[in-house]
């Protein structure tokens, strides 16, 4: 049984990682999508937005499983047994960094692979942050997320700007 962990903060999913999630659930038997708990990147949606966003988004892929973690991600891959990380790739820099972090991965527990996927050409100039920043701006997100968060971000900045 082949078990991987695809990780990240997801605030909010964006095409590009829905990219990522459908292509990377056909090389395991199942893909956790591991919302990473961590305040000090001061997230705009909660965990369990960032986690119905994806729950949402991902309904049609049957293999696919979508939880939180905090601490050691090579710990939560651990617990969970699963063999190994997966991460998209949009650009050199993205490698560097991609890189490095599966290096140290590895280090801290020689039993877990990182597997990379390059991102589909339509998809490398998204991030969330331009998401965010495009959505709060009053700009359209319609290329940049799915349908179904589209209301649910532009609400979050109706919200906040009356
Ligand atoms: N499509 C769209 N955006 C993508 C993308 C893709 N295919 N791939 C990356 N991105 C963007 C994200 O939208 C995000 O954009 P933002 O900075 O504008 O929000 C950015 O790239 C960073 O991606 P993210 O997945 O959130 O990575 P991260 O660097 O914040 O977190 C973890 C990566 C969770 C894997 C890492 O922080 C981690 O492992 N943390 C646990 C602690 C730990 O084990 N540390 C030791 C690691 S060696």
């Amino acid at each position: 049984m082949r078990i991987w962990v695809y990780p990240g903060s997801f605030d909010p999913l964006t095409l590009g990682h829905e990219d990522i999630i459908s292509r990377g659930a056909k090389l395991c038997d199942t893909l956790h999508i591991a919302v990473l708990n961590n305040d000090a990147k001061s997230p705009m949606f909660s965990v369990a937005e960032r986690i119905d966003f994806i729950t949402e988004c991902t309904k049609d892929i049957p293999n696919v499983v979508v939880s939180s973690f905090d601490g050691l991600l090579v710990t939560y891959v651990k617990n969970i047994n699963a063999s190994a990380i997966l991460r998209g790739i949009r650009s050199n820099n993205d490698f560097e960094y991609e890189h490095s972090m599966a290096q140290l991965n590895k280090k801290l527990d020689s039993n877990i692979e990182t597997t990379l996927i390059c991102a589909n050409p339509i998809y490398q100039c998204i991030s969330s942050s331009r998401v965010k920043e495009i959505a709060a701006l009053g700009g359209d997100i319609e290329e940049l997320v799915n349908k179904s968060i589209q209301k649910k971000i532009k609400k979050y900045f109706n919200r906040r700007t009356k």
